[in-house]
């Protein structure tokens, strides 16, 4: 018996940001009392090296499910090959007005507008210091709401700063829809200077600590082929250790209809698993095998893992997948790509 069969059912009847909230935390109080082991199915290993990581198998637990770093070890005991936590801002921050979180059960999709909602870079810091997680872990990094665009570097560099060495790798997340002009640093010039700054700043953080931590850009699914190809010659040019392909979409392409349909926000889950795939598709010509892709975006079943892995990604994500499926859609997309 799989036992979110069970849970899903009962979250669902509640309000989405209350169901994620418990989840949480009955995540975290089945994992200390040793409950996650029996009821989760073991994971099998495809060991693929990316970014100078090993990482035990390919599937990942994408951004913004723990925002704060509080669910690691629990989140861990789902077999994912790795875990990205955050988004994190350099300033707690409240985020948007609830509500905010909206499930599409037709559509097995959700629409987000959080605003980075979070409790600051300090708070993580803290939790990574108590999580036992021995495996690879990201960190998602945004800017704070307050933190003017032209100043973005600023707030992504303290970040990269104070996590420097403690995880495996950050994620410069440019492309979340829902904090006002982030989506404008993935234009030419600003891209430009801002990879300029991050990668100095690497490099200089890497001499200090003897040892180099990679930096993965997450770009949006809402881009047009010119703008792919520049981007694309700027993380070549930059040596971007790691593009990850998609963010939600401003598309509502196949659930206009639907009740939340029109929702200001971010939509994820299987409408935008096409439109990320072609992104990755396009992406992985115009990288040309220098940059390594991560995919997300509508991973619901192992056979779209295969999907994105076809397209050019070395690894996959999802976060939308683990509410409609649950734990499970781990193995499962494990085991569709070691077929
Ligand atoms: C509620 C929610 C919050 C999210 N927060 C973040 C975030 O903080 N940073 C980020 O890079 N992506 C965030 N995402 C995007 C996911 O990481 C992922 O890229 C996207 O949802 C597509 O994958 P999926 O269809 O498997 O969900 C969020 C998604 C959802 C549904």
């Amino acid at each position: 018996m799989n036992p979110y069969a069970l849970a899903k059912p009962l979250l669902f009847r509640l309000d989405p940001e209350t169901a994620h909230n418990l989840t949480m935390a009955g995540l975290r109080h089945a994992h200390a009392l040793g409950l996650l082991k029996a009821f989760l199915p073991k994971v099998p290993a495809l060991p693929k090296r990316v970014m100078g990581l090993v990482f035990p198998n390919p599937v990942g637990l994408a951004a913004g499910l723990d925002k704060n770093g509080e669910a690691i070890d629990a989140l861990a005991e789902f077999g994912f090959g790795f875990i990205e936590v955050g988004a994190v801002t350099p300033r707690p921050q409240p985020g948007n007005p609830k509500p905010r979180l909206f499930r599409l059960p037709a559509a097995e999709a959700i629409i987000n507008r959080m605003g980075f909602n979070n409790l600051g870079v300090d708070h993580m810091l803290a939790n990574l210091e108590r999580a036992a997680f021995k495996g690879i872990l990201g960190v998602n990094l945004g800017k704070n709401l307050d933190t003017p665009i032209e100043k973005a570097a600023d707030d992504y560099l303290i970040l990269l700063d104070k996590l420097y060495g403690k995880v495996s790798f950050v994620t410069v997340n440019i492309s979340s829809p829902n904090t006002r002009n982030l989506r404008a640093l993935q234009g030419g010039d600003e891209l430009d200077a801002l990879l300029s700054a991050i990668k100095a700043r690497q490099a200089a953080l890497a001499d200090r600590h003897g040892k180099y931590m990679p930096v993965a850009v997450k770009i949006a699914p809402d881009l047009d082929a010119g703008q792919i190809v520049d981007m694309a010659v700027l993380f070549r040019k930059h040596r971007v250790d790691a593009v990850i392909a998609t963010n939600t979409t401003l598309s509502r392409e196949g659930v206009e209809h639907l009740p939340h349909g029109g929702e200001t926000g971010g939509l994820s889950g299987s409408p935008m698993r096409e439109r990320s795939t072609r992104v990755i598709s396009a992406f992985h010509i115009a990288l040309a095998g220098e940059v390594p892709l991560i995919g997300a975006g509508g991973i619901l079943r192992g056979e779209d893992a295969r999907e994105k892995i076809a397209a050019g990604a070395e690894l996959v994500q999802f976060y939308t997948g683990l509410i409609y499926r649950g734990p499970a859609l781990v193995k499962e997309c494990v085991e569709a790509l070691a077929a």
